[in-house]
């Protein structure tokens, strides 16, 4: 268990509950810094004026009249007329107090207050936040002023701030709120938790669901990408390791018949050379596996770079056919540069585009019958050039031409010595093109023969 106050949910809450404790107390603040310079209107001020003058001369004459006392008289007021009464001594002593209950409590006559009414005769203050006037006036006997009476006036019927029931069940619906709130914007984080703990837990392409179109649902949608992406890479990896180790077993398995062969039987020197040249040939077929693999990991993982310099491509491509001159005489297959003149200058890595050349050059001989041909041509436009080699060979079906591309895809799924390749010359062709800005695509009829064309931006 996360310590709360760790837990993003708590923060949230905790931040939103604060900003509304601090909006309500800069109002209530606003409220008692400026609530206090409101004036009562003068008019009402008057006429709670003349209606205190009218008890203080009821309560006088009262007293001169009967043998009654102040206290009787005054409650008499108060019970009749529902006022709220309070007499002091000129020495702010309380004589006498008739309040209703929920005046009660409120302070005592200063002597300030007193001094001010004797001297003009009638005094008015405020109490705030109660909302409740205060007049005060002296009472006479004869001239002299003996005592002070106070009348309370509530200006309003009930007290602005919410109180008891009402204060509870409004925080109690702000606390709901708030959690709520936060539970809201704190879900999706869990949710991508989740998909992250599954995803270490090694269920690669885990999706998670996430509706909000915020930043949250941003991050949502790159989870999940990087997810896909991540089982992609699983899946293709683990493909991978088990079509390498088919690849290296059909050889092992070739070099070990050999052997047991040579151990096991009586033979002159020359079968034995030739089961040693068979040896030979399969441990040549697993270095050039291991390099072409080592080459399509380093490529695939972005650790290749280009290094490009200015060079005549005909020439490039004059000195790959010439390479194969011999290979194409020795299966009778005629090999011809269709080489367009005026070609221009092109800014490539020649070693990777020789390579590029090369493999399709390796793939046409060895998928064409003897007697056929082999075609390789450039033609350049404004903006690009375009390298291809055809033949008249097998062809390629066309079930199998989206993949031939693909790491280690064979047509002829039997790995035979004499069909050779591994599946992966293509698909580093490719890579080094698309290293280049370029594109690689093959156009074939089945039994009519293939043409691989490359294509790659002069810029
Ligand atoms: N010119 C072609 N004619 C017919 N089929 C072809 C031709 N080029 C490629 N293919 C088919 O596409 C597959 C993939 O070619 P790729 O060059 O990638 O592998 P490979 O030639 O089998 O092996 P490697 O090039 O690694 O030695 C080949 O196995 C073959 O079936
Ligand atoms: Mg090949």
């Amino acid at each position: 268990m996360k310590s709360f106050y760790r837990r993003i949910y708590w923060k949230l809450f905790l931040a939103f509950l604060a900003s509304i404790l601090l909006t309500a107390s800069v109002m209530v603040l606003t409220y008692f810094i400026f609530a206090p310079e409101i004036e009562v209107h003068p008019h009402i001020k008057k006429s709670l004026i003349d209606e205190t003058r009218s008890v203080a001369e009821r309560i006088t004459a009262s007293l001169a009249a009967s043998p009654s006392s102040l206290a009787d008289v005054t409650r008499k007021i108060h019970v009749d007329e529902n006022a709220n009464i309070r007499v002091f001594d000129l020495s702010g002593r309380e004589l006498v107090a008739w309040m209703d209950e929920r005046l009660k409590g409120t302070r005592r006559i200063s002597m300030t207050v007193i001094e001010e009414t004797l001297r003009t005769g009638e005094h008015l203050s405020l109490i705030f936040p109660r909302w409740i006037q205060v007049v005060s006036m002296p009472l006479k006997r004869g001239r002299e002023p003996v005592a002070i009476l106070q009348i309370y006036y509530p200006l309003i019927e009930k007290s602005i701030f919410p109180q008891g029931v009402p204060t509870l069940i409004l925080l109690f619906l702000l606390g709901g709120m708030t959690a709520f709130f936060s539970r809201w914007l704190t879900r999706p984080v869990q949710e991508l938790t989740r998909g992250a703990r599954r995803m270490s837990a090694g269920n690669f392409g885990a999706a998670v669901t996430i509706r909000s179109r915020d930043e949250i649902g941003e991050l949502g949608k790159a989870f999940n990408e990087m997810s896909r992406r991540l089982a992609e890479f699983h899946k293709s990896l683990t493909e991978l390791l088990a079509d390498i180790s088919h690849e290296i077993r059909s050889p092992l398995a070739r070099i070990q018949t050999d052997a047991e062969i040579l151990i096991d039987r009586e033979m002159g020197k020359e079968e034995q050379a030739q089961h040693l040249q068979a040896i030979c040939e399969e441990v040549r077929h697993i270095d050039h596996l291991i390099d072409d693999l080592l080459m399509l990991s380093r490529l695939e993982n972005n650790q290749l770079t280009i290094e490009r310099s200015r060079v005549a491509i005909g020439e490039v491509l004059s000195r790959e056919v010439s390479r194969f001159l011999l290979q194409a005489e020795e299966k009778a297959i005629t090999l011809k540069q269709v080489i367009a003149p005026g070609l221009p200058v092109v800014s490539i890595d020649e070693k990777r585009i020789g390579q590029v050349i090369s493999n399709l050059l390796t793939n046409a001989i060895r998928y064409t019958p003897p007697n056929g041909t082999i075609e390789v041509g450039t033609k350049s436009s404004a903006s690009e050039i375009q390298l291809w080699v055809s033949d008249t060979g097998a062809g390629i079906t066309p079930e199998d031409l989206p993949y031939i591309f693909d790491r280690l895809y064979r047509v002829d799924k039997s790995r035979s010595r004499s069909t050779g390749g591994t599946g992966l010359g293509l698909a580093i062709a490719r890579r080094f093109v698309e290293a280049h800005g370029g594109h690689i695509r093959a156009e074939s009829e089945a039994g009519k023969g293939t043409v691989i064309i490359v294509t790659l931006p002069l810029s």
